[in-house]
C-alpha cells in the first residue's frame, strides 16, 4: 500500500525543509558583499560641455538637480562658476558665480560642493582661497574658505574659514566635504596640509553647526611619513560584515618614488573618525610617470576611482610637463576596494583634474550610471556619461 498523495507531499516538504536550511547557511560566505552593479566602465554617448575652465566637481541636490562647479580664468581673474543640469547631466546651463579675484593676487580654485542634510536645502562650497604678492607671486596666506548658497547654487555668501595659515610654503589645498552617517549630521572637512615640498598630510576638521565653526584639525593620512598625500576623496563601501565601511583615496609621492605620484587608500570603520590600512590601489604602468588626482564614488555598490596619468608617454627621467601629458582614466573594484581593475581611458592626452558623480537609481541607469567630469585642454570642462556593464 502506498500512502496517499498528501502524505508524500508532507514528507517531501519536511525533507526539503530539514535539508534546505543547513545547506543555505553553509553557502553564505562570512564576508558576502551585498548585491552590486557590474564593474566594467563604458563611455555612453558624447561628452557634454559645461564651460571654459578647470577642476570640475558636481553634486546632486535632493530635488534631483545636478550642480557643477569649476574654476574659470577670465579677464585676469580666477572665478568659481556654477552650472546646473536638470536632466541627469544631458545638458548643463550657467547658474551662478561663487567668487572671483585677480589672478596675480589670488589663487582661488579646488572647489567642492555639498548640500546640507534635510531639512536644510543649503549648499556649501569649500575652496582654496589663497593670497599672493601681486609683484613676486609669493603666497602670503593659504586658506580653505566655506561659502553658502540658499538658492540652489546661484548666489553665495561667506560662511567660515576653517583653515588659514601664513605663506609662503606650507599650503592648504583640495578640500572635500561629507556628512557623517551616525545620525548627528556632523560635517567632516578633509584637506591637504603641506609641511614642506616633500611632505603633505590629509587633515580633518568637524563641524556640528552646518559649517559655521570647526574643530581643531586631526591628521588622517600621511601622518609621520615623508610622503605627499593630497587630493582626498571618500566613498562608502557596501558590505554587511566587512568592517571597512569607508574608503578614502589620495595621491601620494615620496623620496622613494622619486616624486612620482601613485594612488593610495585608507579605510575607516567608525564613520571617518579613525583611518587605517594604508595601501596602494593604482601605480602608473610605465617608468618615470605618475598617476594622481584621484576621486572615488560608490556606484550601486561598485567602487569607481578616477585619476589622471601620463603613463602612456615614454619618458626619460626626470618626468616633466606632467599635466600637459596626462590622460584621465578610471578603475573599479567589485570587492570593496581590495582589488582594482577594468581600467578605461575617459579623456585622451591633455585631459586633467577629473571629478565623479554617481547618478544613483534616479539617473535612469538602474544604479549603474555616473558622470565623469574632466578638463580637456583647449576644450574646457566637460561631463562624460559612463555606464557600468
Ligand atoms: C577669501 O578670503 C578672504 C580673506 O579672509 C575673505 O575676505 C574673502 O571673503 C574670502 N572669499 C570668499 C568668497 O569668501
Amino acid at each position: 500500500m502506498f500512502p496517499p498523495i498528501f502524505v508524500w507531499l508532507f514528507i517531501a516538504t519536511w525533507i526539503t525543509t530539514i535539508f534546505a536550511s543547513p545547506i543555505d547557511r553553509s553557502l553564505a560566505p562570512k564576508n558576502l558583499l551585498l548585491p552590486r552593479a557590474p564593474t566594467r566602465p563604458t563611455l555612453t554617448g558624447a561628452p557634454v560641455p559645461i564651460g571654459a575652465g578647470t577642476y570640475p566637481r558636481a553634486t546632486r541636490l535632493r530635488d534631483g538637480t545636478i550642480v557643477a562647479v569649476y574654476t574659470a580664468f577670465q579677464s585676469g581673474s580666477n572665478i568659481l562658476l556654477t552650472a546646473r543640469s536638470t536632466n541627469n547631466g544631458a545638458t548643463f546651463t550657467p547658474l551662478g558665480e561663487i567668487t572671483r579675484g585677480a589672478s596675480n593676487a589670488n589663487d582661488i580654485d579646488n572647489a567642492y560642493l555639498l548640500q546640507l542634510p534635510t531639512p536644510s536645502t543649503r549648499i556649501l562650497c569649500a575652496f582654496r582661497n589663497h593670497s599672493k604678492d601681486p609683484v613676486t607671486g609669493t603666497y602670503t596666506f593659504f586658506r580653505i574658505t566655506i561659502t553658502a548658497s540658499d538658492d540652489g547654487g546661484k548666489t553665495w555668501r561667506y560662511l567660515s574659514q576653517p583653515a588659514s595659515d601664513p605663506g609662503p610654503v606650507t599650503g592648504n589645498w583640495e578640500p572635500y566635504l561629507r556628512t557623517t552617517s551616525d545620525g548627528t549630521n556632523a560635517l567632516q572637512l578633509y584637506y591637504s596640509r603641506e609641511n614642506n615640498a616633500q611632505d603633505q598630510d590629509t587633515l580633518q576638521r568637524t563641524s556640528h553647526d552646518g559649517g559655521l565653526s570647526w574643530s581643531p584639525a586631526t591628521c588622517i593620512s600621511g601622518c609621520g611619513l615623508t610622503a605627499r598625500d593630497g587630493m582626498t576623496s571618500i566613498a562608502t563601501i557596501n558590505t554587511n560584515t566587512n568592517s571597512k565601511s569607508l574608503i578614502l583615496v589620495y595621491e601620494t609621492s615620496s623620496a622613494a618614488t622619486a616624486g612620482l605620484f601613485s594612488v593610495g587608500a585608507v579605510f575607516s570603520a567608525d564613520d571617518g573618525r579613525t583611518w587605517s590600512g594604508r595601501c596602494t590601489i593604482y601605480t602608473a604602468s610605465s617608468p618615470h610617470t605618475s598617476a594622481g588626482a584621484p576621486q572615488v564614488i560608490n556606484v550601486g555598490g561598485t567602487l569607481v576611482v578616477s585619476f589622471m596619468t601620463n603613463e602612456d608617454q615614454r619618458l626619460q627621467a626626470p618626468a616633466g610637463a606632467y599635466t600637459e601629458t596626462t590622460a584621465v582614466k578610471v578603475v573599479t573594484s567589485g570587492d570593496g576596494g581590495k582589488t582594482w581593475g577594468n581600467k578605461v581611458t575617459v579623456g585622451e592626452r591633455q585631459s586633467s583634474w577629473p571629478g565623479l558623480l554617481d547618478l544613483g537609481p534616479a539617473g535612469g541607469g538602474g544604479g549603474a550610471r555616473f558622470l565623469y567630469l574632466l578638463e580637456r585642454g583647449g576644450l574646457g570642462v566637460r561631463s562624460q556619461l559612463m555606464t557600468l556593464m
